[in-house]
């Protein structure tokens, strides 16, 4: 029999959504500069060039779309941007822009080479999309004034701005807005060492004493991910306080995190329950991920944009063109033997796997 939790994954601890009390903290923690910002070399060595390059030509940046896993740092990296270029920052959503018309009032308000964030952009609509378009291209708008046959399109001019755009999910873009976009930089899960100094440097923002060997405990458990590690922090310093002197040790580290149910490596109990599903639920796979995520009662966006970079990253999931699979490592780190006769990785399941997928 599985464990099921009550608990969904938008409620976990290792969950990457950001939840209101991030943001308040994320806030006070955000790097204001390239230079403090940790980790993502070669976005960063690029980006530097890239605002370099425009702020010598006293021109806007190119439009940047920025994708990887949630909570690595694409609204600071924005922030970023506008900061270096000298701009103000604009921040909105994708989904909160529900007509055209709210998108060109955001336009038409913009001043000469500021910086418009649309965090997740793959969720605008089309409508609003195919005015974004010539704002990108030509700097204009088309309004559309009147109704019936006296309607006109009348061109409004806006100033030069730049775009930068998030996403989980890059794949999702419509090819013309992908387009659109002169630099495209990917966002990978941070390691646990540069995790550590991510730490450290908060630990010292917000005056909380940690270890060298505390703040890399916490590193190790936080799936690659600083929203993770920085949420962690806090919830670890509660336990520091009580169960110890108020410094973050890696015995209190291990303490805590073995209390919140998150691992040595980082997984929580939904990350066992998707591996345990997979292995004796669906004999190690392949299994496409809608069924998977009907059988555990989560989301398939979900398992997709959190659980699975990270199993992948540790090797502990395989992504086939006929569903997921777990790997050997996945069943050593649950404590399964392995089906008789499996390699490595099981090959043979992989083999099995390279149809087309059915879902
Ligand atoms: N806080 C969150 N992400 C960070 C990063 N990449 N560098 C420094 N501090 C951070």
């Amino acid at each position: 029999m599985i464990e099921t939790s009550e608990f969904s994954i938008g409620d976990r601890i290792v969950s990457a959504e950001e939840t209101e009390e991030d943001s308040a903290l994320e806030k006070g923690l955000r790097p204001q500069s390239l230079t403090e910002y940790i980790g993502q070399d070669k976005v960063k060595e690029n980006l530097a060039i890239y605002i370099e390059a425009a702020r010598r030509r006293g021109a806007a940046l190119d439009h940047v779309l920025l994708y990887g896993p949630p909570g690595l740092g694409k609204t600071t990296l924005a922030g970023i941007i506008a900061r270096e270029m000298g701009v103000n920052l604009r921040i909105t959503t994708g989904p909160a822009i529900e007509r055209p018309g709210d998108l060109a009032a955001i336009l038409t308000n913009l001043s000469p080479s500021d910086v418009l964030f649309i965090d997740e952009i793959h969720r605008l609509n089309r409508s609003v999309e195919e005015i974004l378009y010539p704002a990108l291209e030509d700097h204009a708008i088309d309004i559309i004034v009147g109704k019936g046959p006296s309607a006109r399109s009348l061109r409004v001019d806006l100033p030069e701005f730049t775009l930068v755009g998030a996403t989980t999910r890059a794949g999702q873009l419509s090819a013309p807005l992908r387009d659109r976009f002169g630099i495209v930089q990917r966002l990978e899960l941070y390691t646990p060492e540069q995790l550590s100094d991510i730490i450290r440097r908060s630990s010292q923002i917000l005056g909380i004493p940690c270890t060298l060997d505390g703040a890399l405990e916490l590193a190790k458990r936080s799936r690659g991910t600083p929203r993770i590690a920085n949420r962690f922090l806090r919830r670890v310093r509660d336990f520091a306080d009580v169960l110890g002197n108020g410094e973050i040790t890696e015995e209190i580290a291990r303490k805590a995190l073995d209390r919140l149910e998150v691992d040595h490596l980082g997984l929580d109990s939904n990350d066992r329950r998707m591996l345990e599903m997979i292995i004796k639920g669906y004999s190690g796979g392949p299994v496409g991920l809608e069924t998977l995520a009907s059988a555990l009662g989560e989301e398939a966006v979900t398992l997709e944009d959190v659980c699975e970079p990270f199993l992948m990253q540790l090797g502990f999931l395989a992504r086939t063109p006929r569903g997921r699979c777990a790997t050997a490592l996945a069943y050593a780190h649950l404590g399964f033997p392995l089906p008789q006769g499996a390699g490595e990785v099981l090959p043979e399941q992989l083999t099995l796997a390279d149809g087309a997928e059915n879902e």
